[in-house]
C-alpha cells in the first residue's frame, strides 16, 4: 500500500517504533518535530501544535495523519499541546483533504477520574468531531513509560505499589504494528483497546522490574484510596479487547537489561 502519512510526536517512543514500520510497509513517511531533523526513510517536518506555525506545510499532499504528539503532566501546557493543539491539527487535516485521522488515547480514559485522562477524552471527542474520517486506539501503559517511571521512583529509596491494581503494559512494537494494520485497513470511526498479553498486579510489575535492574528496594504494598484507587483496582486499566500485543513486560526487560 502507497500513501503519505504524517507522524505527529514522531521522536516519542511510540513514534520511533512506528517510522520505520510504516516505510517498511511500503509509505512515504513525514515525521513532525518541534525541531528539525534529517534521516534515509523519513521526510522531517517541522511544526508546532501549541502556535500552529508550520502546520499546513506538515500537511501538504497527506493522505493519513497519526496524530502521537503529547505533554502529559505539564500543567497548562498539556491542554495547550493536547486539546488546542489537536483542535489546530483536526483543521488543517480538514483543510487538505486528510483520508484518515489515527489518534492514540489511553485505555480507561472515560472510566478513571485523573485529571490527565479527562484530557485525553476531550481531545478524542475533538478527533470525533473533526469532520476528517477518524480511528481512535486507546493503549495501555507502554513498558518505557512503566520502565522509565520506576527509574525515577526507585531513586526515592522504595517502591509503592498497590497489589490490587491490575496492569496490561504493552509494547510500543507491538502497538506500532497494529497501527500500520489500522492505516492499511482505513477509517473506522471506531475506539479499540489495544493492551499487552498479560494482566499483571501492580507490585509483580515492580518485583520483575527489581529483578531485571538488579535493584534492592523494598515494595510497600499500600491501597491507593479514593476514586481513583477503586477504578484502578477495577481493572479500569485493562482490557478484554482482541487483539493484544506479544511482547511480555519480561522479555522487554530481559532485552533491555
Ligand atoms: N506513554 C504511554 O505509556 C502511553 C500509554 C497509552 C497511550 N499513550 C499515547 O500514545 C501517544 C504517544 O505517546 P509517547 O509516550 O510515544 O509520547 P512521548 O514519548 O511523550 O512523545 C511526545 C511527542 O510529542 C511531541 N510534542 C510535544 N509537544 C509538542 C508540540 N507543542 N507540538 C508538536 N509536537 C509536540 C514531541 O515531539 P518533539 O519534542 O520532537 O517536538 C514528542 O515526540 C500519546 O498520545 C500518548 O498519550 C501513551
Amino acid at each position: 500500500m502507497s500513501g503519505l502519512v504524517l507522524v505527529t510526536g514522531a521522536t516519542g517512543r511510540l513514534g520511533k517504533a512506528l517510522l520505520p514500520r510504516l516505510a517498511e510497509a511500503g509509505f512515504e513517511v513525514r515525521g513532525m518535530s518541534r525541531s528539525p531533523r534529517s534521516g534515509d526513510e523519513v521526510h522531517w517536518t517541522v511544526a508546532d501544535l501549541t502556535t500552529g506555525q508550520g502546520l499546513a506545510e506538515a500537511l501538504r499532499g497527506v493522505d493519513v495523519v497519526v496524530h502521537l504528539a503529547a505533554a502529559p503532566y505539564k500543567g497548562r501546557y498539556t491542554d495547550r499541546v493536547e486539546v488546542d493543539g489537536t483542535r489546530r491539527l483536526c483543521e488543517a487535516a480538514r483543510e487538505a483533504n486528510v483520508g484518515h485521522l489515527l489518534y492514540t488515547s489511553i485505555i480507561g480514559a472515560d472510566q478513571i477520574p485523573w485529571g490527565y485522562f479527562r484530557t485525553k477524552v476531550r481531545t478524542e471527542e475533538i478527533v470525533k468531531s473533526a469532520q476528517v474520517p477518524w480511528s481512535i486506539v486507546r493503549a495501555a501503559q507502554f513498558h518505557e513509560f512503566m520502565d522509565q517511571a520506576f527509574g525515577l521512583a526507585a531513586r526515592t529509596g522504595l517502591m509503592i505499589a498497590d497489589p490490587g491494581i491490575k496492569a496490561q503494559p504493552v509494547d510500543v512494537r507491538d502497538l506500532a504494528d497494529l497501527l500500520v494494520r489500522r492505516i492499511q485497513a482505513g477509517p473506522t470511526s471506531r475506539t479499540e483497546d489495544f493492551g499487552g498479553p498479560e494482566v499483571l498486579a501492580l507490585d509483580e510489575v515492580v518485583r520483575q522490574w527489581l529483578g531485571a535492574r538488579r535493584k534492592r528496594r523494598p515494595i510497600v504494598r499500600v491501597k491507593l484510596p479514593g476514586k481513583l484507587g477503586a477504578a484502578f483496582r477495577d481493572g479500569r486499566l485493562a482490557t478484554h479487547s482482541t487483539p493484544t500485543g506479544t511482547i511480555t513486560w519480561k522479555r522487554y526487560l530481559q532485552e533491555r537489561s
